[in-house]
């Protein structure tokens, strides 16, 4: 018999010419068997949906169908035909089954129902899921989004480094590389570890932000973004942090506050909407196995303007909220960094909408922000989304020489490894800004996940590298 070329699953759904032979491989979701006929449902990953095998048992050896079972792989041939069973409009009447490989019933992701706790220890297997399937595909989708949305708009596809000898954020919350001996390490006088031998001759690290190098970019071809991996050591426990995740960070000369609080609310929706337009079988599941609001919820998002609201107004309506009785767990003071309980206030409580909150206390944002003529506010411009908290962070940059190194000297900020970086307020300076988006908690947001370790394949995350 001629070899049937394969057709994936989400085309073979598609065809509508019925009496044609095809072939279809993929795993066995389920298999249902009675004396009269089999269904194996089976999906090869191409999309959230299945395609039914319509198996004749008399035809086959009763020893090899009882042999397949979920998780299996197969090879099936037969002929497409309308179906008659509700649930889908075609289905395949089996003449040929190859097993590709058998799967035993100690596979971990057997059973419907399993606690997504459960399936991380299993993230390797997880991905065979309806559920990461979906966030996988859309996740895939959010990245071609986000590259369309730059590409078309004229910004150049940056790559800044990923080792790097200096700390953009200042927030000290480094992974170190080395290829020292760790068990032989050469210290001087004062005790400290001697790294002029070291691979790069000085101590680097992996980076918390592509954003210095993406100013560089920035200030020569206009208009940049980068979307790499970033690391931080923060010890923080959360369905919101990892230890390594992607963030997408655009960086714009000649724009000011207001057009880049612009920028960032174009660019989220645009990712929204094409969440909305290109994965709707996806967000259908999602929408009915995960989180019964996610489709409104995205679609909320679209309908309005964000608010733009300064900090120092953000705090008087938190200490009014307080006044009228509503119970944090921080107290409310202007000049303390929002926790996400304040930040959830404002954006699910208060407005009902996402928030650009702008004008930061200079004290905790880092320092590269733009300072206002007060000398107590910058120019941060962080979005606030419903259930994820901050999901942007920006800022407009301070291209004053003088004024940045005032900021750098006043925060201690050892100078020996920035040189580079102060070269671009040296040399021909501009007005600048940008912000950094962090891709998981854009996925978290898409899909109604909740916890960020289940929208990346393989989760790190304080005590967890496995995989
Ligand atoms: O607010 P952040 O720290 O800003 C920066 O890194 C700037 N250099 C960006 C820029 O202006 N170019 O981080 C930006 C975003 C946050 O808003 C958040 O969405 C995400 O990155 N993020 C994290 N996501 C997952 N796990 C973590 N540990 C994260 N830390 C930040
Ligand atoms: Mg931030």
């Amino acid at each position: 018999m001629e070899t049937i070329r394969r057709t994936k699953v989400v085309d073979i759904l598609k065809r509508t010419d019925f009496g044609a032979v095809v072939n279809v491989k993929g795993w066995v979701r389920t298999h249902r068997s009675s004396k009269a006929v089999d269904f194996i449902a089976l999906n090869d990953g191409s999309t959230i949906k299945n395609v039914q095998i319509v198996v004749d048992p008399s035809k086959f050896d009763e020893n090899m169908l009882k042999q397949i079972t979920t998780g299996a792989c197969i090879s099936a041939t037969g002929v497409l035909v309308e179906s008659q069973g509700a649930g889908q409009a075609s289905e395949i009447q089996c003449s040929e089954i190859e097993i590709y490989g058998l799967c035993g019933s100690d596979y971990p992701m057997q059973k419907k129902g399993q606690s997504f706790e459960y399936m991380r220890q299993y993230a390797h297997m997880r991905l065979r899921t309806n559920t990461f399937g979906a966030v996988m595909r859309i996740r895939h989708n959010m990245a071609i989004a986000i590259h369309k949305f730059f590409h078309d708009r004229g910004f150049f596809y940056f790559h800044s480094p990923i080792i790097t000898a200096s700390d953009c954020e200042g927030a000290g919350e480094m992974f170190q590389v080395t290829t020292k001996n760790l068990y032989d390490l050469k210290k001087d006088e004062d005790g400290k570890i001697i790294y002029s031998d070291d691979f790069f001759g000085k101590m680097t690290s992996l980076t918390v932000s592509g954003q210095l190098e993406g100013e560089l970019g920035a200030t020569a071809l206009g208009q940049i973004y980068t979307f790499g991996p970033t690391f931080r050591a923060e010890n923080s426990n959360t369905p919101r942090h990892l230890a390594e995740f992607w963030m997408i960070e655009p960086e714009v000369a000649f724009i000011d506050k207001d057009d880049l609080m612009d920028l960032e609310e174009e660019f989220i929706k645009y990712c929204v909407q094409w969440a909305l337009d290109n994965c709707k079988d996806d967000l259908e599941f999602l929408n009915k196995m995960i989180d019964k609001g996610l489709i409104a919820r995205l679609e909320g998002v679209l309908k309005d303007s964000f608010v733009r609201l300064t900090y120092t107004d953000g705090i008087r309506i938190l200490e009014e909220a307080v006044s009228n009785g509503k119970k944090f767990e921080f107290p409310v003071s202007w000049g303390m960094d929002l926790a996400s309980e304040h930040e959830r206030y404002l954006v699910e409580e208060h407005f009902k909408k996402p928030v650009i909150m702008n004008d930061y206390p200079k004290e905790i944002k880092a320092f590269y922000m733009k300072m206002n003529e007060d000398g107590r506010t910058v120019q941060g411009t962080d979005v606030l989304f419903p259930q994820i908290g901050e999901i942007i962070g920006g800022s407009v940059r301070e291209e004053s020489y003088d004024k940045l190194m005032a900021q750098i000297t006043e925060r201690n900020i050892p100078m020996k490894d920035m040189w580079w970086y102060l070269d671009t307020r040296k040399y021909g300076t501009c007005p600048h800004g940008g912000f950094g988006l962090g891709f998981e908690r854009l996925i978290l947001f898409v899909t109604g996940m909740q916890n960020i370790r289940d929208v990346i394949p393989f989760p790190r995350t304080p005590k967890t590298a496995e995989f």
